[in-house]
């Protein structure tokens, strides 16, 4: 898969993508990613890429031109799937939008920033608009990392353990069983015996019966979820 990123705030997304898991998928070249500085693509010599808003109010917006240009020119390079703005009011994240973007080759991730960018971008070139959760950040990079993790470790041969991805909270809309590692007893603390028991089918048993419990007592709403 191939991921590109117009970004203001390049460093942001840096680190995310340079350690553990995202690391290894791009080593083994499962999984590739540019970020591109949106002020390549500048109006003037300043670097300027937000103006005033039109009818007032505060905070910037980003211009349309040098978002235009740069769409364009990646465009050019590749065939996007997905165009995708990050942004509050996009439709939320979640573990089926993960996996259906992580089937895709090649996507473009847009970063917002300031009040927001000129609505004839979204109109005219992004397809898919997506937003972390109902809380304001103060601006889409972090955000895109997160996509970009949630993603990336979905495509086939990122994980070691290629059943890991399958057992992950939300999979299954069930969220994970308690996990326990040595020692079997710490401080007068025991892990439950039936993990000890090396009955494979017991243990089977007790991690979903755990999964469903702890589903019901935390998030009923996924168990109504069917999709
Ligand atoms: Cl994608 N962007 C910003 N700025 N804030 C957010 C968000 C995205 N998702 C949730 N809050």
């Amino acid at each position: 898969m191939w991921i590109d990123v117009i970004t203001v705030l390049p460093e942001l997304l840096q680190s995310p993508l340079s350690h553990s898991i995202m690391k290894r998928a791009q080593d083994k070249g499962l999984l590739g990613v540019n970020v591109h500085n949106l002020r390549q693509w500048a109006v003037n010599d300043y670097g300027q890429v937000d103006d005033y808003q039109y009818g007032g109010g505060a905070g910037m917006v980003m211009m349309c031109e040098p978002l235009s240009k740069a769409i364009e020119e990646l465009q050019s390079k590749r065939n996007y799937d997905e165009i995708i703005f990050l942004t509050p009011d996009g439709e939320t994240l979640n573990q089926k939008t993960a996996n259906q973007l992580s089937l895709k080759e090649n996507l473009l991730l847009i970063c917002g920033h300031y009040k927001g960018i000129d609505e004839r971008i979204r109109e005219h070139y992004i397809t898919k608009e997506i937003s972390i959760g109902d809380y304001v950040l103060s601006g889409g990079e972090l955000a895109a990392a997160i996509l970009i993790d949630a993603v990336g470790r979905l495509i086939p041969g990122v994980l070691n353990d290629e059943t890991s991805a399958l057992t992950d909270s939300f999979q299954d809309n069930l969220l994970s069983p308690p996990v326990y590692t040595r020692p079997a007893d710490f401080k007068g603390w025991k892990v439950p015996d039936v993990l000890l028991s090396g009955d494979p089918k017991k243990i089977d048993d007790w991690r979903h019966e755990q999964a469903v419990q702890r589903t019901e007592l935390r998030r009923p709403d996924l168990l109504k979820n069917e999709d």
